[in-house]
């Protein structure tokens, strides 16, 4: 489950940049809801931040929303995190006063959530006696802030008020709501999805993999900072932000794919269910069931290349090469067997068949390597990227 960070939008010049601070949530892996005062609204439509987020943006105290009688309330239980970005002197002064006369305001002060605010104003009012007694006030209770910045303001003078830099209020969140970064600097590699080979235009081999697990790795490898590449076969799902997913439908191509970009990959993740074997010569037009065509009742195959074991066999020194093996049965035995065959560092095993695997959503499964037997429990394909990442990370120099 994502952490929910309410990023409070307040009515001053440097609203743009909230734009930016909720994008950067986002690539972080949290999931960011937006709170506006009315004042806010008068520089940026709301309909910007709901498409950025995807969610409702909150506006008014007394707004409909939709199954949410109490507004302030839910939102302030939703929140992991509240940040005000850009604060203005006066949502300062709010609520350092106990005023609560807005959704945002009676929100921050209903909120247990840490409260972060980074505040965005003229110099003289940012160096007022109000203002400085009022973040004196707030800090003292608790509130976190991030300072702004001295420099050019958006009204000409020179001084401090200007918000914090948007990477810099990013990863303080980050920091304080606990997300891991650590595979920031490192490069992922992961093949996902089946592959289909063609025996003709309308027919084709393939198997039911949805991709959903190498969509799950490559979301979280990409949340915990790496530079992420995902080679699919043929799946219904959407391409993730900031992950290059590069669309291939056979194995050939798949290899094609892996085969450039392997080399500068620190980790790869072959979870991809390519398919074993291909018709050996496709025809260019749609064969006839009625002709009786012999291509079509006894299709001639020939093998795949193994694509992680042929990168397996290239790989370098502190590179780690990971695999999946879906079995019926005998799933540690069959796993460590394709470790060596395929010169992995580590294969995934995992039932399928009955219901398990295959388009679900969750998975049970063993990490093997060559010293170790790691149980994963029942847990979703998310939780389970996440647990692949953690031994890929404890295991690499
Ligand atoms: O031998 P088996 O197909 O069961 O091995 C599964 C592992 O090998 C998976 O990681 C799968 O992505 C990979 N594989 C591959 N190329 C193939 C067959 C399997 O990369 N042609």
């Amino acid at each position: 489950m994502k952490k929910t960070v309410l990023v409070g939008v307040t009515g001053c010049v440097a609203i743009y940049k909230a734009c930016e601070i909720v994008r950067g949530l986002q690539k972080a892996g949290l999931r960011a809801k937006v709170v506006m005062t009315e004042h806010a609204t008068e520089f940026v439509n709301p309909a910007l931040f709901r498409a950025l987020t995807r969610e409702p943006v909150a506006v008014g105290l007394f707004d409909d929303a939709p199954g949410d009688p109490i507004h302030h309330i839910s939102l302030s239980k939703e929140a992991d995190l509240f940040v005000i970005a850009p604060c203005t002197a006066n949502v300062i002064g709010k609520i350092a006063n106990g005023i609560a006369d807005d959704l945002l305001t009676t929100t921050a002060m209903a909120t247990t959530a840490p409260l972060v605010i980074a505040p965005a104003m003229n110099v003289n009012m940012y160096e007022s006696a109000a203002n400085q007694e009022n973040m004196a006030t707030l800090k003292r209770r608790g509130v976190r802030f991030i300072d702004s910045e001295s420099g050019y303001l958006a009204c000409g003078d020179v001084g401090k008020g200007r918000l914090a830099d948007p990477d810099v209020i990013v990863s303080e969140i980050v920091e304080m709501i606990g997300v891991k970064r650590d595979l920031e600097g490192k490069r992922v590699l992961v093949t996902t999805g089946p592959t289909i080979e063609p025996i003709d235009p309308v027919r084709f081999i393939s198997n039911p993999s949805s991709g959903k697990t190498g969509f799950a790795l490559a979301e979280a490898a990409r949340e915990r900072g790496a530079e992420v590449c995902l080679v699919a076969g043929p799946v219904a799902l959407d391409d993730l932000p900031d992950v290059e997913t590069v669309r291939v439908k056979t194995a050939l191509e798949m290899l094609d794919a892996v085969s450039r970009r392997f080399d500068g990959s620190d980790i790869a993740v072959f979870s991809a269910a390519v398919s074993d074997f291909r018709p050996k010569d496709p025809s260019a037009s749609k064969l006839k069931k009625d002709a009786c065509d012999s291509r079509l009742s006894s299709i001639e195959l020939v093998e795949n290349p193994d694509i992680l074991a042929t990168m397996g066999a290239r790989k370098h020194a502190g590179q780690l090469v990971v695999g999946f093996a879906a079995e019926t049965e005998d799933v540690v035995e069959n796993a460590r067997k394709k470790l060596v065959k395929k010169n992995a560092d580590a294969i995934v095993g995992n039932l399928v068949g009955d219901g398990k695997g295959f388009g679900t959503d969750d998975n049970e499964a063993v990490i093997v390597t060559h010293d170790d037997v790691v149980r994963i429990p029942l847990m979703s394909k998310r939780e389970l990227a996440d647990a692949i990442l953690d031994w890929a990370r404890s295991n690499q120099a």
